[in-house]
């Protein structure tokens, strides 16, 4: 059986490759699909989507509880202060689902609002500052909870 591992991607990353690549890196989301592809474990099928947009992002976040996928989200500016994410981001937790918060840099080591996250105590864990390896480590987690 095939287990759909939703990898959900917040504002400003869709511009990944160009944008700040001193803090984000070259690679583009494109190029982070290929890399989890690459990685995932078999059964683990990689669906990765961005948007700007909080509303459809709490949307995915639904479906995910509906359909019971596991979910690795880069929440980006949203995890500083999107309380409606939260809650949406509690919904999978509270379900029994897996919630990985990941971020390519580490927000504690910039500037100060970036040391508050509002998503991550109701995140099953959180991986952040290793680049795109921060979803690698995130998809290798969520690959052993499904095999334990
Ligand atoms: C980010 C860190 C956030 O502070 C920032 O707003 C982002 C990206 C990261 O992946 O390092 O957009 O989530």
């Amino acid at each position: 059986m095939m287990t759909r591992v939703l990898v959900l991607n917040g504002p400003n990353l869709g511009r990944l490759g160009s944008r700040e690549p001193d803090v984000y890196g070259h690679q583009d989301l494109p190029a982070l699909r290929a890399l989890l592809e690459a990685e995932a474990a078999a059964g683990l099928e990689i669906d990765l989507r961005q948007t700007d947009d909080e509303g459809e992002l709490i949307g995915w976040l639904h479906e995910a509880v509906d359909t019971g996928s596991p979910v690795i989200l880069n929440p980006a500016a949203f995890t500083h202060y999107s309380y409606a994410l939260r809650d949406a981001a509690a919904l999978v937790t509270t379900a029994g689902g897996t919630l990985v918060e990941v971020h390519i840099s580490n927000p504690h080591a910039r500037e100060e609002f970036r040391h508050t996250s509002v998503i991550s105590g109701v995140a099953s864990g959180v991986v952040a500052g290793f680049g795109f390896d921060s979803y690698v480590l995130a998809l290798a987690s969520i690959g052993r909870r499904l095999a334990a």
